[in-house]
């Protein structure tokens, strides 16, 4: 069916609320998705949360609930986000929802069945973070390219998936199709990762319960990208004998929208996934940029993440989408600030547009003309503006069609800017007393201008567009960006965008506290931390687990502290060697005895570990 598209978002982690860099892949797609419809075309947009795997095990152990409790606890947080930036959505899947889980254990079979699926054993260096595979091999301090957080060894028996025998088809069908990502240059990125050679993929893990069970083997669950990338399929009905017709309406996905962080598992593994199934690979794969904070990603872990629901409630969400639309630069790492959000609201959308819109409206209404109809001629100047706008239009279409989003956008403001020159150049004011046709004409022009501008920005701000239409009696139609025919019927309506004082501080913190565990600079500082010298150290009677020490710290004297170190210490391994403690804790009796301090160690799966400094410091020695 050619007049559909499909149009996809990741799905998001289910450990936290929606921040600002989710709403922007989400947006991106709801552009693209608004678009086509606008342009006649049957869309479905599916969205949603990915909420298996070992990131959502740990997380949701750490907040003491269960996993499917804590995901849950999530998902009204997303679907109010999405409601309040007029996000429309077909279907929000979760891959914990029945449907999903059936198609995916019955893919599983299907893989296994033809040999595409095989048992081996998985040895390496994994990143929980990113649930990625880093190296097939042990190694210290492997840190994960992506994010750059360190690995953990991972040794278990587990299924692959043939991705090696996929090699050359991949290669094939890059050359064969140039643009299947968006911007071309990620292409090369994924050809060179291909062409350096595809070793098989490990797709299932047996160290952790929360997964797709795998059918037959049920020590197993799926991998989690092997789960998640199947959500673009199963969403649409794939493997469900009642829906097969509805998956062959709308599969293949003609756009596919994607940070870059995740372009691996969209471009290399998710096509050689489909491959081995026989299916059609997605038209296109929308790779963009990140959100960044002062140079660093926007991220919940990173502690500076933007709230859009403060920004909506400050702003406005057509604001905040046109924003975003606008200057964050697609295919490209973006600098998000409110400085830049207040100041392109004020000039782009309060000067340019609301006030275009306004002036128009007021002159016309106050020189009583209320319905405008076409002039039977346009003259010199209105033929050049509308020459310029079919110009405006054929690049912006143009852009559209490669998700360039922020490019089409240029082109919007750059027209608007030329509206206005126009507007003033006419000087309407004198023609309104003096030639009453011609100013008939020019604002027919202007009103013609506004409707075109709407139409082409309704995908970005289907509010505040559907408003600068209602004041102009405009419609929305896209055939009417080009036939200038309208008759308008002008009335007054309310200002429709804000101005800001780029430099006023904001009134609401809009960078979000991570609500969880803070603590200020004046909570660490009462923690008073020093090295220390172990100059004794011996076992405490009747005791499995203490050690007594005792501890130099130099000017600060020789104190005597307690530790439950037995298990992993034997007391001459300590005599001698430094540690940190707590010195200003306060003292507590062990064993019928005083502790006047508490060391330091890290603890882990692997046992405990004392916390040294990394050269010999003098004992007393202050941490900070
Ligand atoms: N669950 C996986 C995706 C599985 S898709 C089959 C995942 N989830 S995520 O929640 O970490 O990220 C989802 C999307 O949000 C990604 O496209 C990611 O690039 C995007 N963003 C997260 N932070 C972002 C910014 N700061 N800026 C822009 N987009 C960012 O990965």
């Amino acid at each position: 069916m050619k007049n559909k598209f499909y149009v996809t978002t990741p799905i998001y982690y289910a450990t936290a609320a929606p921040h600002l860099g989710s709403l922007y892949s989400t947006l991106l797609a709801d552009v693209a998705a608004k678009w086509n419809m606008l342009n006649g075309k049957e869309v479905f947009f599916l969205t949603g949360t990915d909420e298996h795997g070992q990131k959502i095990e740990a997380a949701a152990k750490a907040a003491g609930k269960k996993p499917k409790e804590f995901v849950d606890s999530f998902i009204g947080a997303y679907k109010n986000v999405w409601h309040d930036y007029q996000i429309d959505y077909t279907k929000f899947i979760r891959t914990t929802d029945k449907e999903h889980v059936k198609a995916v254990q019955k893919w599983i079979s299907q893989l296994l069945e033809n040999g595409d699926i095989y048992k081996g054993k998985y040895e390496g260096m994994y990143c929980t973070p990113c649930e990625t595979f880093v190296v097939d091999k042990k190694e210290e301090d492997v840190e994960c390219p992506e994010c750059n957080r360190a690995c953990v060894f991972v040794s278990e028996e587990a299924y692959f998936f043939k991705l090696s025998a996929y090699q050359d088809k991949l290669l094939e069908f890059y050359k064969n199709h140039p643009d299947f990502v968006y911007p071309k240059a990620r292409l090369n990125e994924v050809t060179s990762f291909v062409e350096s050679g595809l070793k098989d993929l490990c797709i299932s893990r047996s160290t952790l319960k929360w997964g797709i069970p795998f059918p037959g083997d049920e020590q197993h669950v799926a991998y989690v990208w092997a789960d998640a990338l199947n959500n673009y399929i199963t969403a649409i009905g794939y493997l469900d004998k009642g829906k097969q017709s509805e998956f062959e309406k709308w599969w293949p996905a003609d756009l596919q929208v994607l940070g870059k962080d995740i372009v691996r598992f969209h471009a290399v593994y998710w096509p050689a996934f489909l491959m081995a199934s026989n299916l059609p690979l997605p038209n296109h794969l929308l790779v963009h940029g990140w959100i960044k904070i002062n140079e660093q990603k926007m991220s919940k872990s990173l502690g500076n993440a933007v709230d859009p629901v403060v920004l909506k409630d400050q702003f406005g969400a057509d604001e905040v989408r046109c924003y975003l639309t606008s200057q964050m630069a697609v295919t490209q790492d973006s600098e998000f600030s409110i400085k830049g959000l207040k100041e392109f609201i004020s000039k782009n959308l309060a000067n340019d547009l609301g006030n275009l819109l306004n002036r128009t409206t007021t002159l016309a209404l106050r020189s009583k003309l209320e319905a405008v109809e076409p002039p039977k001629e346009l003259s010199k100047d209105s033929k050049e503006l509308k020459v310029e706008l079919d110009n405006c239009y054929n690049a912006f279409k143009n852009y559209m069609e490669q998700a360039s989003f922020h490019m089409a956008m240029a082109e919007i403001w750059k027209f608007t800017s030329r509206v206005n020159s126009y507007f003033h150049a006419q000087e309407p004011w004198k023609l309104a007393k003096s030639d009453k046709e011609k100013f008939e004409e020019v604002i027919f022009v202007t009103c013609s201008s506004l409707q075109s501008i709407a139409n082409l920005l309704w995908p970005v701000m289907p509010t505040k567009m559907a408003d600068l239409l209602a004041q102009i009696g405009g419609r929305l139609n896209i055939e009417l960006v080009e036939r200038w025919l309208s008759i308008f019927k002008l009335k007054a309506g309310e200002t429709l965008f804000n101005k800001y004082d780029a430099e006023e501080e904001p009134k609401e913190e809009v960078v979000e506290e991570k609500k969880e565990n803070y603590i200020t600079i004046d909570d660490f500082v009462k923690v008073e931390l020093a090295v220390g010298t172990i100059v004794e150290c011996e076992e405490v009677p009747k005791s499995d687990k203490l050690l007594k020490m005792q501890v130099d710290f130099g000017a600060k004297g020789i104190r005597q502290i307690f530790g439950g170190i037995k298990k992993f210490y034997k007391p001459e391994d300590l005599k001698g060697k430094q540690g940190v403690f707590v010195i200003n804790l306060k003292p507590r009796k062990m064993m019928g005895m005083e502790s006047q301090g508490m060391m330091l160690t890290a603890e882990s799966e692997d046992g405990l570990a004392r916390i040294i400094p990394s050269e010999l410091v003098p004992a007393g020695s202050n941490l900070k």
